[in-house]
C-alpha cells in the first residue's frame, strides 16, 4: 500500500511515516521544510521536497505513484502566531488543503486522514470533551482546523472522498530516534526538558490562577507514536467504513464515510505536575516562574476518546506521563540541538 504523508518531515507526520514503513507501508513523504527537517523524515520512505500550494507537483506525483491514501500533517500549528498573522494560517492550513485535496480527487485518490486539533472546541462546557461538544475555536489556528473538517465532510457526502479527521490533544513524547524539535518551541514538555539541560533559565508558567485545583492549566498528553497508530488503524476502518449500519453512523453524527475522533489519554495533567513529573524523571531543579496567563488558552482540555477506543480499537500504549516524558527525555539529551546536531 502507497501512503503520501504530507508533512512527514515534521514531528508527529515523521512518527506516523516510521511507523507506516515499518509495518510494510511504501511510504511517500511530501514537505516543504519550512517548519520540518530532512533528517526526521525516517529512512525507507521516499522523500520528495514540496510545498501544498504547488497543484502541478501535486499533480505529477499523483500521476507518477499509484497513492492509496493521504494523510496530512503539513500546517503551522502556534496559535499565538495564528493571532497576529491569521492569513498565514488560512492560506496554510485551509487554502493549500483543499488545493490537495482537489488534485487528490481529480487523479483518483479517494482516502484521507486529517491532523485536527482540541482547538477546535475552544473553552470547553465540560471535560471530558466528547466529539459531540459545542466547535466552538477562540483562535484562527483552531478555526482553520475546524474549517478543513468541514470541507471534508461536504467532500464526503458530494464526491465520495473517506476520511479520517483526528483531534489531537497534547501531543508529546519521542518514537525511534524521532522527537520534537520545533523553532521556536512553544510546547510545554520540551520547554521543560531544555530547562533541564540548561538551555534555558526557567519556564514559565502561563497563569497560576485559573480555575483548576494547583490553579494552572490541565492539558491531556498523548503519546505521539499512540497518535500515529491511529492513523494506521483509520486506514483500515476507510475500508471497513462503508458496511457499518446506518444506525452506527447516524449514532456518530457524522457523514457516511467519514470518521471524526478526538486523540487523548483522558486523564488531565496541570503544568505544576508536569514540571513536577520532570523534576522526577531527569532528577534536575528544573526553576519554574509564575507569568500572565495568554490569551485564547483554555483552563482544561481533557479528551473523552472513548469512540476512538470503541470504534476504532485504539489502545494507547504509553499513557504514563512519566513514560512519555521520559522517552521525550532520552530523546533531548541525545540531541540537545535538536535534529541540527
Ligand atoms: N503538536 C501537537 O501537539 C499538535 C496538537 C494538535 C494538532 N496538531 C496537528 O498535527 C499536525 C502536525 O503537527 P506537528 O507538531 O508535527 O508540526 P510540525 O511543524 O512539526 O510539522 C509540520 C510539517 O509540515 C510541513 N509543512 C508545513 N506547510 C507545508 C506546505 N505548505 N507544504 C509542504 N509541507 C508543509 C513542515 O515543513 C513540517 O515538516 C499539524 O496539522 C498540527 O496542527 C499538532
Amino acid at each position: 500500500m502507497k501512503v503520501l504523508v504530507v508533512g512527514g518531515a515534521g514531528y508527529i507526520g515523521s512518527v506516523t511515516a516510521r511507523r507506516l514503513i515499518d509495518r510494510g507501508a511504501e511510504v511517500i513523504i511530501y514537505d516543504n521544510l519550512s517548519t520540518g527537517h530532512r533528517g526526521a523524515a525516517p529512512r525507507g520512505g521516499l522523500f520528495v521536497e514540496g510545498d501544498l500550494a504547488d497543484a502541478a507537483r501535486l499533480d505529477s506525483l499523483f500521476k507518477g505513484h499509484p497513492v492509496h491514501a493521504v494523510m496530512h500533517f503539513a500546517a503551522f500549528i502556534q496559535v499565538g502566531e495564528s493571532m497576529e498573522a491569521p492569513q498565514k494560517y488560512f492560506t496554510n492550513n485551509v487554502a493549500n488543503v483543499i488545493n490537495l485535496l482537489n488534485v487528490m480527487l481529480q487523479n483518483g485518490v479517494m482516502r484521507f486522514v486529517f491532523s485536527s486539533s482540541a482547538a477546535v472546541y475552544g473553552e470547553p462546557e465540560s471535560v471530558p470533551i466528547e466529539e459531540s461538544a459545542p466547535l466552538a475555536p477562540n483562535n484562527p489556528y483552531g478555526e482553520t482546523k475546524l474549517m478543513v473538517e468541514r470541507v471534508l465532510a461536504w467532500y464526503s457526502k458530494l464526491l465520495g472522498l473517506r476520511y479520517a479527521a483526528f483531534r489531537y490533544f497534547n501531543a508529546c513524547g519521542a518514537f525511534k530516534g524521532l522527537g520534537e524539535d520545533h523553532h521556536p518551541e512553544t510546547h510545554l514538555i520540551p520547554i521543560v526538558l531544555q530547562a533541564a539541560l540548561g538551555q534555558r533559565d526557567a519556564v514559565t508558567i502561563y497563569g497560576a490562577d485559573y480555575p483548576t485545583p494547583d490553579g494552572t492549566c490541565i492539558r491531556d498528553y498523548v503519546h505521539v507514536a499512540d497518535l500515529a497508530e491511529a492513523h494506521i488503524l483509520a486506514l483500515t476502518a476507510m475500508e471497513e467504513e462503508p458496511a457499518l449500519s446506518l444506525p452506527k453512523r447516524q449514532a456518530r453524527g457524522v457523514a457516511k464515510g467519514s470518521l471524526v475522533y478526538n486523540l487523548g489519554n483522558g486523564s488531565g495533567h496541570s503544568v505544576k505536575q508536569v514540571i513536577e513529573v520532570a523534576r522526577a524523571v531527569t532528577g534536575r531543579p528544573i526553576k519554574a516562574v509564575e507569568g500572565a496567563r495568554r490569551p485564547g488558552d483554555a483552563a482544561s482540555l481533557v479528551a473523552s476518546s472513548r469512540r476512538a477506543v470503541t470504534e476504532l480499537g485504539w489502545r494507547p500504549e504509553y499513557a504514563d506521563l512519566a513514560a512519555i516524558v521520559r522517552s521525550a527525555w532520552e530523546w533531548h539529551k541525545e540531541h540537545p540541538r535538536g535534529y541540527q546536531g
